[in-house]
């Protein structure tokens, strides 16, 4: 079972939207557990269920010394959205827990979430914990129980000047529990429309480096439909941006994560199953578009056809690539120049200069 809490003391960046929809996506390969622990149950409402007409939510589990977390409390709150998307609901009741718990020993107070969660450790594949805009008790049991953090950032200014701020508070909590997390940062609520989103993006990549996910959240009207509808993204629609983006998220942390079971089932599952994808590069002035990636050893060309201009289209260059699921890095190189796809916003920046796109096979 892997841990991950969705962290950031800033409303308004994601968190939520990416606790639910990570959940869906990744929902469609294994067993997912969504942890609602922001009070407003922002979550619990995006899957449809009225947190005021529950009788049970994670109060009752938190409010609970962790002695008493072997008796299944946790089991008895948690909800079914579907066979492998479950949701341990929230209500406003869990505002109240901080006073509840004042006066126990700060230990005491924060280990709650991760003594439930042991208790349901064989139902899931991943547990991913909402939490609230700010960093109190529920935060504290959140990146208790979690081993890995999903920190979502707007791209603006201010908001990275608070992800600096999270990032050594998470460091310095890490410390004083013992256990190490790994913090990842990803891009959310993306409009590359604009330069001023270009530009803060490319500054959070030099920034943060490794630590930013390759994947970045686009803005998507379509995701705040789907939360309206109660349920995920990528049951409501599979082409609209936030389904793709949610979807390379999840292969991205389901590949590239710490081992769990579920790595290797999906590497056995992949291997040999090549999928088609069509790549396309547009500029009229081109003579000789060609593609290198890691996908052939960044040589031009390599084990992959060239890129031909499409029937009745003269400034389209395509090209079919034959690849299995994972996350491959690339460039055009245009008339001898090496170029970034100008239609991709998934870009990192490369090892020698410049910027790779990024393609992601689901
Ligand atoms: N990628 C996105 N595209 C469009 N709207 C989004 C996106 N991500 C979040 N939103 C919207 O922005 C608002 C805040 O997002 P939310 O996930 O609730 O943030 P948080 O949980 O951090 O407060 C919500 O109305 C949500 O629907
Ligand atoms: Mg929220």
């Amino acid at each position: 079972m892997r841990t991950l809490a969705i962290v950031n003391q800033k409303g308004g960046c994601g968190k939520t939207t990416t606790a639910v929809n990570l959940a869906g996506a990744l929902a469609a390969e294994a067993r997912v557990l969504l942890v609602d622990m922001d009070p407003q149950a922002h979550a619990t409402l995006a899957l449809g269920f009225d947190p005021e007409a529950l009788e049970e939510n994670l109060y009752e589990v938190l409010v609970e010394p962790v002695e008493s977390s072997a008796a299944g409390r946790l089991a008895q709150v948690i909800r079914p959205w579907s066979d492998r998307l479950h949701v341990a609901p929230s209500g406003i009741v869990l505002s109240a827990l901080e006073q509840k718990l004042t006066g126990e020993h700060a230990e005491r107070r924060t280990e709650r979430l991760e003594a439930a969660l042991l208790t349901v450790r064989d139902d899931y594949d991943f547990v991913l914990i909402d939490c609230p805009p700010n960093v109190g008790v529920l935060t504290f049991n959140a990146l208790r129980a979690a081993r890995e953090v999903v920190v979502p950032l707007e791209p603006s200014d201010f908001a990275i000047h608070g992800v600096q701020k999270l990032l050594e508070t998470i460091a310095l909590l890490s410390d004083r529990i013992g256990h190490e997390v790994a913090v990842r940062i990803l891009p959310t609520l993306y409009d590359g429309r604009t330069r001023y989103a270009r530009d803060t993006l490319a500054e959070i990549r030099s920034l943060f480096g490794d630590l930013c996910f390759d994947t970045v959240i686009r803005s998507n009207v379509k995701l705040r439909e789907a939360a309206r509808r109660g349920q995920p993204i990528g049951s409501f629609t599979r082409t609209a941006n936030g389904s793709l983006d949610y979807a390379a998220l999840a292969l991205e942390i389901a590949l590239a994560g710490p081992s769990a079971p579920i790595d290797e089932e999906l590497a056995t599952e992949s291997q040999g199953q090549e999928r088609e994808v069509v790549v396309r590069f547009c500029d009229a002035g081109a003579t000789d578009v060609r593609i290198a990636g890691d996908f052939n050893g960044w040589v031009p060309d390599k084990d992959v056809r060239s890129l031909v201009r499409a029937d009745g289209a003269d400034r389209v260059w395509t090209k079919i690539l034959n690849l299995p699921p994972g996350t491959y890095h690339y460039r055009y190189v245009v008339d001898g120049k090496w170029r970034e796809d100008p239609d991709n916003p998934h870009a990192v920046p490369g090892p020698v200069g410049g910027r790779n796109s990024v393609l992601v096979v689901p």
